[in-house]
């Protein structure tokens, strides 16, 4: 028998775990989880029931093509079916886009900081990252992202509002970027957050995609849409990234429940959009009464607001867990804090305002 086990990729080695953002502990006072981005709603009323039907036939594997999200996807935006593809959240679909691109020798670039599983998902694939620092406003630096490309690039994320900051690229900016990218380099437009944004110069991905056949776009349903525990994301991309995104799936990953809750949620569309406004006035509540405050906080067009605390960000984060919030922090940069219920983002302030003096 071997001593030394299986012998497992080199690329492995270090490779941080995703650190999910931590679950308020149980027990003593009530606290609020503001570490994950999730939505603190409900299921709405006929998502939920779509979902328990489903639940009736989990002993059947679900529908492998996901004809009927998929059908309903490519109406929405008004694209061909075939350019859409579903996965086990956003964060699956980039991990496939990177097993469809990238390998040992090959580089990918985003901007830093940006969504923590980039690094983990680049590692695993086997090629290096190319981090470009954001701006000191905490923007995409996107002349430096194109000025990042070698021959070695493969894949490019743009996290369009950004993750921890919140902050956007805009529609010329965005343009001039993407005309300098060789077409042969995958440009991953990540808008996790987009039906958060209120800038409308923030342009829509999925418009931006449609003549630039080296564009794809990542949505996700866990966000906005509330369908966070249910694992569903979805890329809009031209026929052979869409159908390498297909060869690159696990089979049967995204199970009938999400499927078909995903589906109702499109169609109660309406209803969940009063709640995204909803959060969307308490986010700008919360940025108003934090710059009241004193705090430099960056314009957030995402369901979080950044601040960015240095030295000083463990210790902010066990005063708001102390006051009854559990923030994300990111330490020695900052902390990020979702908008979460209206109690939950008082005791939040009152934390903050708590710390500065
Ligand atoms: C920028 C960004 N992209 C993708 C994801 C992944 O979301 P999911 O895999 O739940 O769709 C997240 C989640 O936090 C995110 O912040």
């Amino acid at each position: 028998m071997s001593e030394t086990g299986p012998r497992l990729r080199a690329q492995l080695d270090g490779i941080p775990t995703y650190k999910p953002g931590r679950p308020a502990p149980a027990g003593g006072v009530t606290t609020y989880k503001l570490s994950s981005n999730e939505n603190p709603y409900p299921p709405l009323p006929g998502v939920m029931e779509q979902a328990t039907a489903a639940a009736r036939h989990f002993q059947r594997y679900p529908d492998l093509a996901c004809t009927a999200l998929t059908a309903e996807l490519a109406e929405r935006f008004g694209v061909p079916a075939s350019h859409v593809a579903t996965g086990t959240g956003s964060v699956g679909v980039a991990q496939q886009l990177l097993q469809a691109t990238s390998g040992p020798g090959d580089e990918v670039i985003y901007a830093w900081r940006s969504f923590e599983a980039y690094p983990i998902i680049v590692q695993i694939s086997g090629a290096a990252s190319v981090r470009v620092p954001l701006t000191p406003g905490e923007f995409h630096d996107l002349d430096a992202m194109a000025d990042a490309v070698t021959e070695r690039t493969r894949l490019i994320f743009v996290c369009n509002p950004n993750n921890p900051t919140g902050t956007v690229a805009r529609r010329a900016e965005l343009e001039r970027f993407l005309d300098k990218v060789p077409g042969d380099v995958l440009v991953v437009l990540d808008e996790a957050y987009r039906e958060f944004n209120r800038d409308p110069e923030v342009p829509d991905g999925i418009e931006i995609y449609r003549d630039r056949p080296n564009v794809a776009v990542l949505r996700t349903f866990s966000k906005a849409y509330g369908l966070a525990g249910l694992r569903i994301g979805f890329a809009v991309a031209h026929e052979p990234v869409a159908e390498a995104l297909r060869k690159t799936a696990v089979p049967f990953g995204v199970s009938q429940i999400a499927q078909d809750a995903a589906v109702a949620s499109l169609r109660s569309e309406k209803e969940l959009m009063v709640r995204v406004d909803a959060l969307v006035k308490e986010r700008d509540r919360v940025l108003g009464r934090l710059r009241e405050q004193g705090w430099t906080v960056p314009e957030t067009h995402a369901n979080f607001v950044w601040l960015r605390l240095g030295d000083r960000t463990g210790e902010f984060a066990e005063a708001c867990e102390r006051a009854g919030v559990v923030v994300r922090p990111f330490a020695g940069e900052g902390v990020r804090v979702t908008i979460g219920e209206n109690e939950a983002n008082d005791l939040f302030l009152a934390a903050a305002e708590a710390f500065r003096s």
